[in-house]
């Protein structure tokens, strides 16, 4: 697995709350490009990378395999993540999700599954990136990452606990599969899970310890592969990593939850 995040630096936070996601992040209202020189300000061409460009070209998979947030674009990420921007995407992409699930015919045997990846998809790890209330520098560490989880303390990405209530009054089973490890984070990760409002799921798929090596990539498709023999329909598959939505059985319809901060192969 390879997770790399550079840290981003003293961005304004406000202290004024978004009533509905208060409890998220501290939203700031600034989402732009930092320029290095108002010279640079007034003569955007000139700059070397545009930043919303950069994180567009991220979340389509335009530029695969990058290991780090480029300098030029840390401060205007981490707007993007603690700002109102991140929330309204995930949002947003949760309603398409919702809209195309109301129209599923679903079979009804009890076999009609939605995926869902968790770290950053259904619960955040956005607070262990963010640091002091004020900046977001926190390179990723597992010894620290794993301290983090287990403290059982991540809360739902904005707008997916809300799906996922409505997934299951359509009565869609709901499969998570994520690459936590079995045997040390199973338990934590059902108690976070129910701590937040995710209290009913069909299977919850973690990683074992003979799955150790394989890339996010071919462990998500096994784990796929085993939901289908089986016997079930994925009819929707969610994941932030374009890792949960490739591969096998990648499921009638995949959504992508935004995540410009890390890219896992
Ligand atoms: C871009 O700006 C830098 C300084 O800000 C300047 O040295 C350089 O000549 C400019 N390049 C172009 C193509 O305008
Ligand atoms: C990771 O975190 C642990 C615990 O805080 C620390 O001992 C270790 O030095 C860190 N590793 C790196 C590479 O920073
Ligand atoms: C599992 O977590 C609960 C708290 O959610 C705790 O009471 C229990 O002791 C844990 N069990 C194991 C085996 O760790
Ligand atoms: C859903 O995907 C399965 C597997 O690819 C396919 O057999 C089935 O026809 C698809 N159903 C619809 C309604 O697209």
């Amino acid at each position: 697995m390879k997770l790399l995040v550079l840290p981003l630096f003293f961005l304004l936070v406000s202290t004024t709350a978004s009533a509905s996601r208060s409890s998220f992040l501290n939203p700031i209202h600034l989402l732009r490009q930092e320029y290095s020189s108002s010279e640079d300000h007034n003569n955007v061409a000139n700059t070397t990378l545009d930043c919303v460009s950069w994180r567009l070209a991220v979340e389509t998979n335009n530029i695969r395999n990058w290991e780090v947030i480029p300098d030029e674009c840390q401060t205007y990420i981490g707007h993007y993540m603690l700002g109102h921007q991140y929330p309204s995407d995930c949002e947003y992409v949760a309603g398409l999700a919702y809209d195309y699930a109301k129209g599923v015919e679903l079979v009804g045997d009890g076999k009609d599954a939605w995926v869902l990846d968790l770290d950053d998809t259904a619960l955040s790890n956005a607070p262990y990136y963010y640091v002091d209330n004020s900046y977001w520098a926190k390179d990723y560490n597992k010894t620290e990452f794993v301290e983090w989880e287990l403290k059982g303390e991540a809360p739902a990405v904005p707008g997916i606990l809300d799906l996922y209530n409505k997934l299951l009054e359509l009565e869609f089973k709901i499969v998570f599969i994520t690459g936590k490890d079995e045997t040390t984070l199973r338990n934590i990760t059902e108690y976070n899970l129910k701590n937040v409002g995710y209290h009913n799921w069909e299977k919850l798929l973690l990683r074992d310890s003979t799955e150790a090596s394989l890339t996010k990539l071919e462990y998500k498709s096994k784990k796929r592969a085993l939901v289908v023999a089986d016997g079930y329909r994925i009819w929707g598959n969610m994941g932030d990593q374009w890792s949960d939505l490739l591969g096998e059985n990648p499921g009638n319809r995949t959504f992508k939850v935004p995540m410009p901060m890390f890219y896992l192969k």
